[in-house]
């Protein structure tokens, strides 16, 4: 049975509806929490175990904790629904199913930090969506559900929506962040997070669409309920965007443990066309591709890191056995070569330098170093050495489809010829690459 807590309203007529909201007991979460001291709303959200959807997991109560009660800035929430991450397309269906639902969690997680300001950021292809958002924050303000004194309480809220340009890393919380203040989306350095120096230089809490969403249940239906659903450490459902070659692509809401196997064989009907699953990527195209071997690993978010990939924003992207490896790495690094934002040298120079080097090899030119150089890309432009995590999501992919998929990169290797010598054949960037001089070079 698949769970229905956030997408309950899915094809009921009228959901987006303020009225259709409340007679479904919307609002009743925000009624409830204003009359709570701030301090136990996040305590509630604390002991729910709740964990960000966004993509690192990290626990919402807990982060919201480290907002500091003392200072005397004005504090901000902002709710990502940026969804850049390829693969990932659940923070759309809610928005298009239930956005008072997420109007609610942003107004209960704004009184619960001291936050008088939210600002909903939102990629600007989601034109639709953002029209959306826009009705019903003024259908809840005409409510008295949003603006001065809500629900007559002594909290006043304003929630702007503010639509991105289509960058991919705007998602990441700090170039987020420089966006809304109307400079380019470069990520900043943490220490200091945003919770401390966010918005303006003040305390700001970001959180996904989805983890905001669950907030109005564990108010109504208070922790201990929510914390019963899942794993012990994965509490909750979660929203899996299935896509490739499955029969029945979708979002699906699931109780967080699921196998992949029931995920991808019972709920998607299984491989199209009756043909094998090769590989399936648990958490949006950053995550380390899996085998099919791994099907039965659960969706949470131990267990898929214990199978050396990340749940992730919980995109799960199915290959069948027709699926070219190679192709597919270098579809993914066409992707990260364009989007990384040029600051950091190991990001800039070493996703562009890879997709050359793949590149090549799929067009029959790949040379028998080749699988060594981007070994060293993805160990060098990984794990701490650029200011956000673009690298790793560059590098994660590489890793994963040489180790699982390694043999199909060396037959094309193998069967390389040499380049047309009666075509134009321009240096490659990766010929001259900075990390062949680098430190720890072999
Ligand atoms: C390159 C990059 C892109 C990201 N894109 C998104 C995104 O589209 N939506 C999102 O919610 N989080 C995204 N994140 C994660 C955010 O930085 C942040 O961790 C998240 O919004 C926090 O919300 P959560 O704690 O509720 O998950 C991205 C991170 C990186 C490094």
């Amino acid at each position: 049975m698949s769970a229905s807590i956030l997408l309950a309203a899915r094809g009921l007529a009228g959901s987006r509806s303020l009225a259709n909201y409340r007679s479904r007991g919307g609002y009743r979460g925000l009624a409830k929490a204003l009359a709570m001291e701030p301090a136990a709303v996040v305590a509630e959200v604390r002991a729910s175990g709740l964990r960000g959807r966004g993509g690192a997991g990290f626990p919402a109560g807990v982060k919201w904790g480290f907002v500091p009660t003392d200072s005397p800035k004005a504090r901000y929430l902002i709710c990502n629904a940026d969804e850049s991450e390829p693969g990932t397309f659940k923070d759309r269906e809610l928005i298009l199913v239930d956005p008072h639902m997420v109007l609610e969690g942003i107004a209960i997680a704004a009184y619960a930090i001291g936050a008088r300001t939210a600002y909903l950021y939102i990629r600007g292809e989601f034109v639709r969506e953002a029209a959306i958002l826009d009705e019903a924050i003024a259908e809840a303000r005409g409510a008295g559900l949003l603006g001065r004194r809500v629900l007559g309480r002594d909290f006043d809220l304003e929630i702007h929506v503010h639509r991105g340009a289509g960058a991919y890393i705007c998602g990441e919380e700090t170039a987020l962040i420089e966006s809304l203040e109307g400079k380019r989306g470069l990520p900043r350095l943490k220490p200091p997070f945003p919770a401390v120096v966010g918005l303006f230089g003040c305390p700001t809490v970001v959180n996904n669409v989805e983890t905001l969403a669950c907030v109005p249940h564990i108010i109504v239906r208070g922790s201990a309920w929510f914390a019963a659903i899942g794993t012990q450490r994965s509490t909750g459902t979660k929203l899996f965007c299935v896509s490739g070659h499955v029969r029945r692509p979708g979002v699906y809401e699931e109780v967080m443990g699921i196998s992949f196997r029931e995920l991808i064989e019972e709920r998607c009907g299984g491989i199209r066309g009756g043909r094998a699953l090769k590989a399936f990527i648990p958490g949006g195209s950053s995550a380390p591709v899996l085998p099919a071997a791994k099907i039965d690993t659960p969706a949470d978010f131990e267990s898929v890191a214990a199978a050396g990939s990340m749940l992730g924003s919980g995109g799960v992207i199915v290959m069948d056995e027709t699926v070219d490896m190679v192709w597919a790495l270098e579809n993914l690094l066409t992707f990260y070569a364009h989007e990384s934002c040029g600051q950091c040298t190991p990001c800039r120079e070493g996703s562009d330098w890879a997709l050359d080097v793949v590149r090549r090899i799929r067009r029959g030119h790949g040379r028998p170093h080749d699988l060594e150089t981007l070994r060293r890309i993805a160990r060098y432009a990984s794990q701490g050495m650029t200011i956000c995590p673009l690298g790793d999501a560059f590098c994660g992919p590489i890793a994963s489809f040489l180790e699982h998929f390694g043999q199909e990169f060396e037959a094309a290797i193998a069967g390389a010829t040499a380049p047309p010598t009666l075509l134009p054949v321009l240096p490659l960037r990766s010929d001259r690459g900075l990390f062949d001089h680098g430190a720890g070079g072999a």
